[in-house]
């Protein structure tokens, strides 16, 4: 079974109670169950984790080798200014466990510090601006590169 690593960034975890006008109503837990159920109906396990410190979103994409086919990651406000993320995303890559970039906003239609993503050029794709869905839309995204039987 294919199996996928959802990792969140900092201030994910406020989702449903965060900027509800830009971030939508849903909470993480709630697109967590999502995540995993489409998981599930397309034959791939897929774990959700959320992290607000730069360093465990490093450690967590590093211990992503071996143990996951691929990686969904919001990097939220890192998406911007880490080089320690694109740099673990990057070695990751090269191991054979690519990523897909997602954002619940449209960053390149808000504030010009949103719309350089550091990470985005070492993801094998990026969805932006579809809310929620765009999780859903990155998992499916990512089994269609490596191999979901449904994907
Ligand atoms: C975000 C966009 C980022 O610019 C912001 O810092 C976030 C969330 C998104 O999902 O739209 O925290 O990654």
């Amino acid at each position: 079974m294919t199996a996928v690593l959802v990792i969140h960034g900092p201030n994910l975890n406020l989702l449903g109670r965060r900027e509800v006008r830009v971030y939508g109503p849903a909470t993480l837990a709630e697109i967590d169950a999502r995540l995993r159920d489409l998981g599930a109906a397309l034959g791939a396990s897929v774990t959700c984790v959320q992290h607000n410190g730069e360093g465990d979103i490093v450690t967590a994409i590093q211990d992503a080798d071996g143990r996951y086919d691929g990686i969904v990651i919001n990097p939220a406000g890192y998406t911007h200014t880490s080089v320690a993320i694109r740099d673990a995303v990057a070695a990751l890559g090269e191991l054979g466990v690519p990523a897909v970039e997602v954002h619940l906003s449209q960053p390149a239609a808000r504030e010009p510090f949103r719309h350089r993503s550091l990470v985005a050029p070492v993801c094998r794709g990026s969805v932006s601006g579809f809310g929620a869905d765009g999780y859903l839309l990155a998992l499916r995204g990512l089994l269609s590169q490596v191999g979901g039987e449904g994907a």
